[in-house]
């Protein structure tokens, strides 16, 4: 597997790669990989006989006082991880690559961003769909893989790549769970043992809260005893727990079509997000 760290040598790299195989497949990544990472790969693979992989810890993407000195890194370790998954490149630039002095260019996407994460981390989005747009035009790939874990994230850029015509696929990915169920995140290395055994409240809320849900449960009481949930195990604060339209984001008092369960809170110092579907029954509606 290539290591690459400047745009030019990239684009000759990417080149030979579709000379030699066809379609290109880029999962981009902030590094410290885990199984959720390594699930994106596998399908990517499926998609295409190239996989490039990205790591680059996006400052643009964390708010003052966030963790981006302490963000894990550890790039030999996932270097080997995606060597044996069968990636074909690793694109690995510095933030002189990315950002170059002068760089003046925010990407921002109104409706999807608003509200959710995007109230709690203000500018997060704006980082995101920028340094997304620009891995996306730096590698130029046939199809692209973002973790549904990510849920409103994965709207945002779905709705960038709609929005400026990029000639890419854009793939959601399940999220990888523990036994526990609690899903798989690079910050989950943050937990302390009696936090990552507290944690495991979160996933159990949001699947009990979706059962009653999608049983014909009231959306307000069902909201309101996941919260109670969270906060009994520990999470303070709780920065939100909502139902949302699965495609526009949009809040939902009435389940009618496809929704999504999404749940933002922090354990200790460690802000955890997860969702999970929630359909209505056939003939609903
Ligand atoms: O999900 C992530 O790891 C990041 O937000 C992404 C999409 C790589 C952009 O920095």
């Amino acid at each position: 597997m290539q290591i690459i760290r400047e745009v030019a040598a990239l684009r000759r790299a990417v080149a030979a790669l579709r000379d030699a195989g066809g379609p290109v497949a880029l999962v981009p990544t902030m590094g410290a990989l885990h199984a959720g990472h390594m699930a994106l790969v596998a399908e990517a693979l499926r998609h295409a006989p190239s996989v490039v992989a990205s790591i680059f810890v996006n400052p643009m993407q964390f708010g003052a006082g966030e963790d981006l000195a302490t963000y894990p890194r550890r790039e030999a370790e996932d270097a080997a991880m995606l060597e044996e998954a069968g990636c074909a490149l690793l694109w690995a630039p510095g933030g002189e690559a990315m950002y170059p002095a002068g760089f003046a260019t925010t990407v921002s996407v109104a409706g999807v961003s608003e509200g959710l994460c995007g109230a709690a981390r203000p500018g997060h989005f704006n980082g995101v769909a920028t340094v997304v747009a620009k891995l996306l035009n730096q590698v130029r790939p046939d199809v692209a893989l973002f973790g549904e874990k990510d849920y409103q994230q994965l709207a945002v850029i779905r709705r960038m790549v709609a929005d400026l015509d990029l000639a890419v696929e854009i793939i959601g990915v399940p999220t990888v769970r523990e036994a526990d169920g609690l899903a798989l995140s690079s910050r989950n290395l943050y937990l302390s043992a009696g936090e990552r055994e507290a944690a495991r409240a979160l996933p159990a809320a949001l699947a009990e809260a979706a059962a009653a849900i999608a049983a014909g449960g009231a959306v307000g009481r069902a909201l309101g005893t996941a919260t109670a949930h969270l906060a009994a195990a520990g999470f303070d604060p709780i920065d939100y727990v909502e139902l949302r339209d699965a495609e526009t984001l949009a809040p939902v008092d009435r389940l009618a079509r496809p929704a999504r369960l999404l749940a933002a809170a922090r354990m200790g110092r460690t802000r955890l997000i997860d969702n999970v579907p929630v359909v209505p029954p056939a003939g609903a509606g």
